[in-house]
């Protein structure tokens, strides 16, 4: 069956069922986990693994969601498909809509994406719509232009979306031979992740493959950090808030699965952390250095590892697994300002070319 061939259908067991002729699969999934002397070392997390979602066919974890709810979005008939996005649902929407014959509007905050991920989504063709505000003013405005003009929205509140993301659980799970680890830690934003890996592992467990549940550690930028803010007031209230982050994938102040993340905080016994963007930006360099490479919003997760064994919420004895949300190449203007702007100098790790004239003697 070609659908086993994607790390999401693989798992259909576990997801809605869909019509199988209606389904858009690359494959996706299927992605490696790593580990790596130096993070580790630098972590002080001596069983640390990464797993690299930057590895699905649009360079983030989004491909898993996107399957799922673009083939529903065909199932039902949807006219046309719908997103706000920091980057990297847009570039997905757009793909999987091309490749299902779909129409895609994607609601973008106007100079506030990476080059590479804007321009993924004009070179697959969406219709691209340029918000004059922040990503929480995009989503605001597609969800009521959804509701209004019939767009099918595929953001995460999309529960076809979140199925799909469980699987990045699912298949981690697997790879370890159903062997949960003590730590799942993952960046947090809209929290469609955080709420699609509680499901997944309250369902794995009710299934009998897993004994006991990992526990969640969900990382925010402390400049984009609404999650965390109301994890520290024990989930009493829940607040709004303006967002700045150098991780412009998390430059989210009013997260749309907030409920449900809190739930899965709740039901694995999970912690929320905060990073600042200097720990962020040191972490990418040191993923980026170990061969491995992975764009900022997804360093947070190594940088919230290096946070929690340094509080000692995380043991260094325990197996912990960082996922890795997208891949480097997303967002090179961010790996030039590191290695090349004005304060390069004082940054661990940089790396500046030097330019000579072609001649031996000049080398
Ligand atoms: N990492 C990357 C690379 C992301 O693109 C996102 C979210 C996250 C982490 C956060 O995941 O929302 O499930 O908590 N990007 C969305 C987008 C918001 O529009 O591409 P989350």
């Amino acid at each position: 069956d070609p659908l086993d061939r994607s790390g999401v259908w693989r798992y259909r067991e576990f997801l809605p069922p869909l019509p199988p002729d209606q389904i858009v699969t690359r494959p996706e999934g299927n992605t490696n986990l790593y580990s790596a002397a130096a993070l580790s070392t630098w972590t002080g997390c001596p069983h640390l693994l990464l797993k690299h979602e930057g590895e699905n066919p649009t360079g983030s974890f989004k491909d898993r969601g996107m399957t799922v709810a673009t083939s529903h979005a065909r199932a039902v008939g949807a006219r046309v498909v719908a997103c706000a996005s920091t980057g990297n649902t847009s570039a997905s929407v757009a793909a999987y809509a091309a490749m299902a014959g779909l129409p895609a509007v994607v609601f973008l905050p106007e100079g506030k994406i990476s080059a590479a991920k804007l321009g993924q989504a004009i070179a697959y063709g969406a219709r691209i719509v340029q918000v004059r505000g922040d990503f929480d003013s995009a989503m605001r405005l597609v969800q009521e232009a959804s509701q209004e003009l019939g767009l099918y929205l595929l953001n995460s509140i999309n529960p076809f979306r979140l199925a799909g993301q469980k699987t990045i659980v699912i298949e981690l799970l697997h790879q370890l031979c159903w062997e949960p680890p003590d730590w799942i830690v993952l960046p947090g934003g809209n929290l469609g992740n955080t709420a699609a890996f509680g499901t997944a592992i309250v369902e794995l467990e009710a299934a009998g493959l897993i004994r006991r549940r990992p526990r969640l550690a969900v990382i925010q930028a402390e400049g984009a950090s609404p999650f965390y803010r109301a994890y520290r007031n024990g989930f009493a209230s829940f607040s709004p808030e303006p967002a700045e982050t150098v991780a412009s994938a998390i430059r989210i102040g009013n997260p749309v699965s907030y409920d449900r993340a809190r739930r899965s905080i709740l039901e694995t016994d999970g912690v929320v952390e905060i990073v600042t963007d200097d720990e962020i930006l040191e972490a990418k360099a040191r993923v980026d250095r170990s061969g491995i490479g992975c764009e900022p919003a997804s360093a947070a997760s190594v940088a919230g590892v290096r946070k929690l064994v340094r509080s000692g919420v995380i043991m260094p004895g325990q197996r912990v697994v960082a996922l890795l949300t997208g891949h480097l190449l997303k967002d090179p203007d961010t790996v030039m300002a590191y290695h090349l702007g004005p304060e390069a100098e004082h940054r661990p790790m940089t790396n500046r070319p030097v330019t000579i004239e072609p001649t031996v003697a000049a080398l």
